[in-house]
């Protein structure tokens, strides 16, 4: 996490409101001012009556968190007491299970319909009830009259509500990794170590874990896998499911279920056995055994989570078994205990682009559709939310409408692997809730994919939600405190789908950051248009996020995407972009969809612009339903995108001294860089299109950069000019770099007046290259290519899309023939590296 330990000292001293680390996220209590809680106070109930709570179950928490909470928020210290029999609602806040509570002190009225992990919430002047339909419904209602309170809304309520689906699950992708890796690495993982694992072992101090429970029970999430989907078969041994118990009772308390990945070969890789065939009897009991020992250690285990046969992950395949062969070996030997078995439908071949109707997007439907009605009661497919990979924009995975008699799950992705690594704010839920919205029309009936998870539409008991979360060590979590809001709203969504992701985002901000009604607009503004802008500079039109697919998938580098065997394809060409999917002359995907929305899909009439990529390969002269050509939309897109992130900094710097000092230069620090690295985005695809297309930006923008000083037309000396890859990374293709000291110097012929000096340079993985801008001379800046401290996306160690990075001087008086020169010093593994400069009048982004 950020820390400018100078500048937080500084900006300790004068701020009014106490740092923090961002270690309670949204669950802070903090005290709500005198002004939110006048004539409240004394009509508060007096007193916390828990009854029958399980000895550290999840009644006792909500018990113990209620006490903490209205502690902090309102100042009260409430008496709590577990004496079974006060049913007197007088003066009290009752918590209890509604079985308890009816048999107890009779029937509720109205009439509750709860399911499970339900719950009753009535808050009528001193009397308030939260009763659950099990002890976790309980605390469920526990944390949402405390988010109530929090945000200081006194009002009287009484409702029922219940989550749309039973499983609401994290996964986590986290490694645990041999004595010599690297410690505690998380697949994916932007938010340092893993909490669970180090060394091979499931670590001695579990501190951090029942504090992510309290977290995941804060929004309703009822299970984790603790370990990555590519998993260690190491994980079965029995130290380290010693340590699954560990971490098992530790999440309890929390409602939160814990379950594992597995590694298919298990029996081979651990047991020593010759073969993992699925239906080997020797195997069969392998897994018997290894399962009744689970149950043994962790009587409510929740269950498996299997990838197979996938990115060289072990499966039945190799045997010639099915994959519901598969996952049915494990539901078999885990449906005596009441598990399930969760079986990832990502499951997809490396494939030839020359064929023309070759396509990933079909995989997971030809692996599963022909496999529907063979798989166990307990088991669940979970299906990516798109059917490729947590791309930027994605049409629903047809997968949804493809298997009536299967209980499935989506998986949606917390951690921003595709979209910004956390170092990028990209609200996610807007982007979900297209896909949770959309209508399969299955058998031209209303199915929403939200109503097919839930096991609405096709009648089943089990269906759900997985978020690949993957918290780690940081004090932040995920990684920033702004991408918390992610978490937060999974929870939230997979209890109810349909909640407007405006009101998540007011609810986070709030708890978060307190009731400051600019610093909630603030937040909530920037939220709701990240991820429109991150569309906008990444990859628009359906064409996915043109990352690095084969580095790190984090900047860009549209030419990954084309030939090679991922079929991650744009198909892009001198003349024409996009994925053929139609029926009539290309994949056949838009076919995989049910009939409505297939003839929907198959036309570009009636595809919307935002997948026309997707579904069609056309020309860039493509006129769209905007009215705009495929490559001035790509142009125009671009700069609006990063010029709507621009905007960002300065939003937040209106909120110094409303936001604590330690989150204010957090999140300022992140807020530069995005705006900074949206232009890298930026000019590096519009580049990019612009070289193979040969079609200008009809607004003259691209290729336009007067502001611009390149650095390799500066006058240099120790600095030599270096080529970098892909070339669009670079302004005019070229940037200066040395290993030692070098200088670049130019005449700056600009009318005197106050400028933003801007800084385009390259920071590398590790190393800290040092630099000094000086004016006539005379420091203006200095600064150190170690963003590696204070982010945490993967570092590339190239000058390239991920390496390339802004920092910017405001307000620096230059008058004409002003001489500026940019000194640089590398170190044992970082060169320093320069693109250009740009001297910006006010306003001016260039
Ligand atoms: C993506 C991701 C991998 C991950 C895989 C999965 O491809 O890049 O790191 O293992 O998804 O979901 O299994």
């Amino acid at each position: 996490m950020v820390i400018q330990s100078l500048l937080i000292f500084f900006l300790a001293a004068i701020a009014p409101v106490s740092a923090e680390s961002g270690i309670d996220a949204w669950l802070r209590y903090a005290r709500l001012p005198g002004s939110v809680t006048r004539g409240h106070l004394n009509s508060f109930p007096n007193r916390i009556v828990v009854l029958n709570a399980s000895k550290n179950g999840p009644l006792a928490s909500a018990s113990s968190e209620l006490h903490k909470g209205i502690q902090g928020i309102l100042g009260l210290d409430l008496d709590v007491s577990s004496s079974g029999k006060s049913c007197s609602a007088q003066n009290t806040i009752v918590v209890s299970t509604l079985e308890t509570y009816q048999s107890s002190c009779g029937k509720l009225s109205p009439k509750l319909n709860l399911k499970e992990d339900g719950y009753w919430l009535s808050a009528k002047g001193k009397s308030v009830q939260i009763i659950g339909q099990n002890e976790r419904g309980a605390l469920y209602g526990a944390f949402q009259y405390l988010s109530l309170l929090a945000q200081g809304d006194f009002s009287e309520v009484a409702y029922a509500s219940n989550p749309s689906a039973p499983v609401r699950w994290a996964n986590q992708w986290d490694n645990l990794n041999a004595a010599t890796a690297a410690h505690g690495s998380i697949e994916r993982g932007y938010g340092g170590a893993s909490i669970f694992f180090n060394n091979g072992l499931i670590k001695d101090d579990l501190s951090r874990v029942p504090l992510y429970g309290r977290l995941l029970a804060s929004v309703g999430i009822n299970g984790i896998i603790i370990n990555n989907v590519n998993a260690d078969a190491n994980l079965l041994n029995e130290t380290n499911l010693a340590g699954v118990k560990r971490i098992a009772d530790l999440f309890r308390p929390w409602g939160v279920k814990v379950g594992i990945s597995l590694n298919f070969a298990s029996p081979q890789v651990l047991g020593a056995l010759t073969t993992f065939d699925p239906l080997d009897s020797t195997v069969i009991k392998w897994w018997t055994d290894k399962t009744n020992r689970i149950y043994q250690l962790v009587p409510d285990f929740a269950g498996y989570l299997v990838k197979a046969n996938s990115e060289g992950q072990p499966g039945p395949l190799t045997y010639n078994r099915t994959l519901a062969e598969g996952a049915n070996l494990f539901a078999k030997a885990i449906e005596p205990h009441g598990g399930i078995v969760v079986f990832r439908a990502f499951v997809y071949d490396q494939l030839n682009e020359t064929n023309w109707r070759a396509d990933r997007a079909n995989a997971a439907v030809q692996f599963f559709k022909d496999l529907d009605g063979q798989f166990d009661s307990n088991v669940l497919v979970q299906i990516k939310f798109g059917p490729i990979d947590f791309q930027v924009r994605e049409p629903a995975s047809p997968l949804f409408a493809n298997l009536p008699k299967t209980a499935v799950s989506i998986e949606l992705q917390v951690t921003q692997e595709y979209l910004g690594q956390q170092c990028h704010l990209v609200y996610l839920p807007p982007l979900w809730q297209t896909i949770l919205g959309f209508d399969m029309r299955y058998n031209h009936r209303q199915s929403y994919v939200r109503d097919i998870v839930s096991g609405e539409v096709f009648n089943h008991k089990l269906g759900g939600y997985a978020g690949v979360i993957n918290v780690g060590m940081d004090d932040t979590w995920i990684g920033s405190h702004l991408a918390m809001s992610n978490m937060f709203a999974f929870g939230r969504l997979a209890w109810n789908p349909q909640a407007d992701s405006q009101d998540i985002i007011e609810e986070w901000t709030r708890l978060t950051f307190g009731l400051s009604r600019d610093v909630i607009s603030a937040i909530v503004d920037m939220s709701m248009k990240s991820w429109p802008a991150y569309e906008g500079y990444s990859g628009n039109l359906g064409i996915q996020t043109l990352t690095d697919i084969l580095y790190t998938h984090y900047g860009a580098n549209p030419a990954s995407q084309d030939n090679n065997g991922w079929g991650q394809w744009t198909r892009a060409d001198s003349k024409t972009i996009g994925m053929d999917r139609t029926v009539s002359n290309g994949t056949g995907n838009a076919g995989q969809y049910p009939k409505d929305v297939a003839d929907k899909f198959e036309h570009t009439q009636t595809t919307p612009d935002d997948l026309m990529l997707w579904f069609h390969h056309v020309p860039y002269t493509f006129k769209l339903h905007s009215g705009k050509t495929v490559i001035q939309h790509f142009y125009d897109a671009h700069y609006s995108g990063a010029a709507t992130v621009q905007k960002f900094p300065a939003t937040w710097k209106s909120l110094k001294g409303q936001v604590d000092a330690e989150r204010y230069v957090d999140v300022l620090y992140r807020l530069q860089y995005q705006a900074g690295h949206s232009l890298v985005w930026r000019d590096g695809i519009s580049e990019f299109y612009r070289n193979l297309s040969s079609i200008p930006d009809k607004l003259n923008r691209v290729r336009n950069h007067p502001h611009r000083i390149e650095a390799e037309e500066m006058e240099l000396s120790g600095f030599t000019t270096v080529n970098v890859s892909p070339t669009e990374c670079a302004s005019k293709y070229k940037a200066i770099a040395t290993n030692g000291t070098g200088t670049a110097t130019t005449k700056l012929n600009v009318p005197s007046g106050k400028y933003t000096v801007a800084i385009n340079y390259y920071d590398v993985m590790g190393g800290s290259a040092s630099y000094d801008v000086l004016l006539n001379g005379k420091s203006i800046g200095t600064w150190k290519g170690d963003s590696e401290n204070y982010l945490g996306h993967d570092f590339s160690t190239f000058l390239d899309c991920h390496s390339a990075i802004r920092i910017t001087f405001e307000d620096v008086k230059i008058s004409r023939g002003d001489k500026l020169t940019i000194k640089g010093t590398g170190d044992a593994q970082e060169q320093a590296a320069i693109d250009y400069v740009a001297v910006l009048p006010q306003g001016v982004v260039d």
